[in-house]
């Protein structure tokens, strides 16, 4: 229980935590040994970092066009921990792999076999936000704290995925430890921010070089609107009957949440936490 006696259902593995049934002990058990192919492209990103922004990104850039609805991929069918690598055998390549966790967690093949990577971070703010409605959102995780509890308990780790600055200091480390390891980095922020310039960047990374023009209508279809009105009501609903993955999309939602102390105290913990990582994190646009 949290200081507000709450509690959450967690799955402790390896000194981290997982908090959703979804998660496959078969596939947890095996991870190290999740045979990837040379082509793969595995996204990694902490909850709430925009994974299935850049997930959406990536099958554009790989198909070489923009989708129809049903031609849109589903994220969470694809997530390493969920489900056995077994089940990703028969895909053709190049696969296209996501999962939430940590550095030290991932298959031994993706440096022995350079395996793309794409890595994508958000300012700790708007995660802690954001992850606060995931978690008292989704029904399995059986969690009604407030806030502040939440956000005492997410910095103690003690929430799905773990601590947020162990997984992202963990790969700030990892990245700049194995330069051979060919890694596209982004933050969540700069893809708002500059979002053709990133999504060229990424495409170049992908190996691709499509026209401007082509790389707009990306930015366009997985602009957050067009995509929650295309997704939002196919895709998996909070308690409240919303779209969990398609909430606000902004950047400095935290400015409506956070208390004036709960962001003094916050700040001191990221300084704290963060201490020595040369990563840019922005609260605001
Ligand atoms: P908010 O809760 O702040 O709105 P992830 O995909 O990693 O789980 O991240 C979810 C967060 O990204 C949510 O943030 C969600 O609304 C936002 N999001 C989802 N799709 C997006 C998109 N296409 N563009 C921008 N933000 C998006």
């Amino acid at each position: 229980p949290d200081e507000s006696g709450h509690m959450m259902t967690l799955i402790p593995f390896k000194g981290h935590y997982f908090g959703s049934p979804q998660f496959n002990e078969e596939a947890l058990l095996n991870m190290d040994e999740f045979p990837l192919r040379e082509d793969d492209i595995v996204l990694c990103s902490y909850p709430k970092s925009g994974c299935h922004w850049v997930w959406d990104i990536i099958h554009i850039l790989v198909a070489g066009k923009i989708p129809s609805d049903e031609e849109i991929i589903d994220k969470e069918a694809f997530m390493m921990e969920w489900q056995p690598s077994i089940s990703y055998d028969s895909l053709p390549s190049p696969r296209v792999l996501n999962n939430h966790m940590t550095f030290n967690m991932q298959p031994r093949d993706l440096l022995a076999k350079k395996v793309k990577t794409v890595f994508i971070y958000r300012n700790f703010k708007d995660v802690a936000v954001s992850f606060y409605h995931h978690h008292t959102g989704i029904h399995d995780y059986e969690y009604n704290g407030d806030f502040g509890s939440h956000l005492k308990r997410w910095v103690a780790g003690l929430t799905d995925s773990g601590s947020p600055f162990i997984y992202t200091q963990g790969w700030e480390k990892a990245i700049a430890d194995h330069p051979e390891l060919p890694v596209f980095m982004s933050s969540y922020e700069d893809l708002k921010e500059s979002n053709l310039e990133e999504v060229r960047r990424l495409s170049q990374f992908l190996g691709f070089s499509y026209p401007d023009d082509f790389l707009k209508q990306v930015c366009d279809i997985t602009d957050f609107s067009t995509m929650k009105a295309r997704k939002g009501d196919k895709s998996f609903k909070n308690k409240q009957g919303q779209p969990v993955m398609y909430r606000k999309g902004q950047v400095g939602d935290w400015k409506n949440e956070f208390t004036v102390a709960q962001n003094e105290w916050f700040d001191e913990v990221i300084e704290r936490e963060m201490a020595g990582s040369k990563l840019t994190f922005k609260y605001t646009l």
